[in-house]
């Protein structure tokens, strides 16, 4: 045996035993005659002691230890004298009798501690060094438990976890797919899964009735802190259910996760909020709502006053920020700075201070008189020492200005806690969205999207204020899930494909397989898929996704520890028939 405890489980109950231990040296402390060692393993630290006048051979010998050594030590767990309040096991020592070095260490190359100094890149070099940190190992933890909650929950719901294949052809997603060739079918290439849409899907026609899979997927697309090109969902598919059947089953199983991870009884509905209000109130299809601060439309109000910037501008939108009239020059400064940032791209901001006194203070006084600016602030149901900050300009463009701006001012504001959760369901998503460059239509979601059975006849006259049957949920800003009730009918998906700009011929080349399976019976179906890595950096608190995946890509796609992507051998070239040719400028 290796060892009979771990370095997480002794207490004073087991004062006098004598346990075998083994774990990493985390730290040494040399005091004189005596010398600490905190000992290291998944479950925790236990501090050893060597004591010279006892053991003068053993003190030398864990004189030296070095950091991350591998070791296995046995001795006598005895109370301490100074207790360290902050570790499970700072009321118990072990006098060390037996020391054994399994495996001596390199000095390793940044510190193993909660707060490092590693950089990103060094910690992401050495991965396997960084996942021994108690920060990381917890995310990988927590991740654990909400993949088995999952598992627990949809098993009592009746869902089958069915594995569905990676090599694959091209999935609906819309992001670009990435390629694998095959060197038995020459010249030919495999996509790996977008997602499993299409095969949850064919389940469905083959009678499964509840699918889940934790599954990896795959999208080559711009990465961000929410996104990985390679990424887990949760992937779940239902038969004969209404859109409001997955809501209620997912919101379910949100509920059962905040209860056992998080300890929280979400007793509320989630409250459901339009496509179309949350664009025209927040901005944003994934809007934060652990705060109000909406958008209130002033245009009618800003224009024919001589403010050319205000005339004739098709979008004129105002949030409120309670209680930051007394915003100094310099912080008003700072947040035209941060509207005018090329992210976000706005050319100005206007503020309106709302004194105590009643009167008004803003950028554009010349203009506007009290009277006009007590309008403004009453739509805005703004109160004395509130602040009215406005955007203007093209309609769909200044609204994500002036989300972001609202965002920003929640976080000043500290209204966008960690510890508080605000869920909803985003729904009547529309199912199309028109490329005016491209003059084209793309699929909202994915082309088998259902649209709502009463827009049906607008699919012939104006298809693009279709709504379809689609709903992510939303929690705290964070997309954490999406889906829809699918198409059953294949005439219905024909004509949607025919709108997407598919001809026949590649409709059938490259959903063929699903359109044929629909026309053998196929049940009214539909699922949504959660981002299982966006669910644990929420309930982590993380800001980046990539700290509760145990071997992320970094920003540029790239894996730095296995260096991932790499060219490959000659030989592997020609057996797969490639030639790498440089990219032109
Ligand atoms: P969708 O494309 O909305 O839907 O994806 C579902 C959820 O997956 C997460 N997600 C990501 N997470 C990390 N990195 C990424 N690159 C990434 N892309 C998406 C998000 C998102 O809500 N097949 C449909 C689901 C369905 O219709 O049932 C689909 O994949 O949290």
């Amino acid at each position: 045996m290796y060892r009979s405890k771990t370095c997480g489980e002794l207490r004073l109950t087991h004062v006098n035993e004598t346990v075998t231990l083994a774990g990493w040296v985390q730290r040494i402390r040399r005091m004189g005659g005596m010398t600490f060692v905190d000992l290291r393993d998944r479950y925790g630290i236990t501090q050893l002691a060597f004591n010279q006048e006892v053991n003068a051979g053993l003190w030398e010998q864990a004189n030296e230890l070095g950091r991350e050594f591998v070791v296995q030590v046995k001795g006598n767990v005895k109370e301490r004298s100074s207790k360290n309040k902050n570790i499970s096991t700072g009321d118990i020592e072990i006098i060390v009798s037996e020391l054994n070095v399994l495996n001596p260490a390199e000095t390793p190359p940044f510190t193993i501690e909660d707060d490092t100094d590693g950089g990103d890149d060094l910690r992401m070099k050495y991965r396997y060094l960084d996942l021994r940190r108690n920060v990381v190992r917890k995310n990988l933890e927590l991740r654990h438990q909400m993949a088995f909650e999952t598992r627990s929950y949809l098993n009592e719901h009746g869902f089958l976890e069915i594995e569905t294949p990676v090599l694959i052809s091209s999935t609906p997603e819309g992001a670009r797919d990435f390629v694998v060739p095959s060197r038995i079918n020459h010249g030919q290439f495999y996509a790996l899964p977008q997602s499993p849409q299409t095969f949850k899907q064919l389940l469905m026609v083959s009678g499964f009735d509840r699918y889940f899979q934790i599954v990896k997927c795959f999208r080559d697309e711009d990465l961000r802190a929410d996104r990985q090109p390679e990424f887990t969902q949760i992937d779940c598919e239902m038969s004969f259910v209404s859109q409001e059947d997955v809501l209620q089953m997912f919101e379910g199983l949100t509920k059962h996760l905040f209860k056992k991870i998080k300890g929280l009884n979400i007793r509320y509905d989630f409250p459901r909020m339009l496509y179309a209000d949350a664009m025209k109130y927040y901005g944003s299809d994934k809007p934060d709502t652990r705060f109000e601060m909406k958008f209130v439309e002033l245009k009618d109000l800003t224009e024919g006053k001589g403010f050319v910037v205000f005339d004739g501008t098709e979008y004129a939108g105002a949030i409120c920020a309670a209680g930051c009239a007394s915003y100094t020059r310099k912080q008003l400064d700072e947040l035209t700075d941060f509207v005018k940032r090329p992210q976000i791209g706005a050319k100005g901001l206007v503020y309106v201070r709302c004194e105590e006194n009643g009167s008004f203070k803003s950028s554009v006084d010349k203009f506007y008189t009290q009277d006009d600016l007590k309008k403004w602030a009453e739509r805005c149901h703004a109160k004395p020492g509130d602040l009215l900050l406005i955007l203007c300009g093209e309609t769909v463009k200044t609204q994500k200005q002036l989300s972001e701006l609202r965002l920003e001012m929640g976080t000043r504001l500290g209204m966008r806690g960690k510890d508080v959760y605000s869920c909803l369901w985003v729904i009547d998503f529309p199912l199309l969205e028109k490329d005016e460059e491209l003059g084209r239509f793309f699929a909202g979601h994915h082309p088998f999207t259902a649209p709502k059975i009463e827009d049906i006849p607008l699919l012939e006259t104006m298809p693009e204020k279709v709504c379809a049957n689609a709903y992510d949920m939303v929690i705290n800003g964070v997309e954490v899930g999406g889906g829809s009730i699918r198409i059953h009918d294949s005439k219905l998906q024909h004509k949607i494909f025919q709108l997407l700009g598919f001809t026949e011929e590649k409709a059938q080349a490259r959903f063929g397989f699903l359109m044929n399976a629909f026309k053998y019976g196929a049940p009214p179906h539909g699922g949504l898929a959660f981002g299982l890595d966006r669910f644990v950096s929420l309930f982590a608190g993380l800001d980046s996704i990539r700290d509760c995946i145990a071997f992320p890509k970094n920003n540029a796609g790239r894996d730095v520890m296995i260096d991932a992507p790499s060219v490959i051998d000659q030989e592997q070239l020609d057996e797969l028939g490639l030639i790498i040719r440089p990219i032109d400028d």
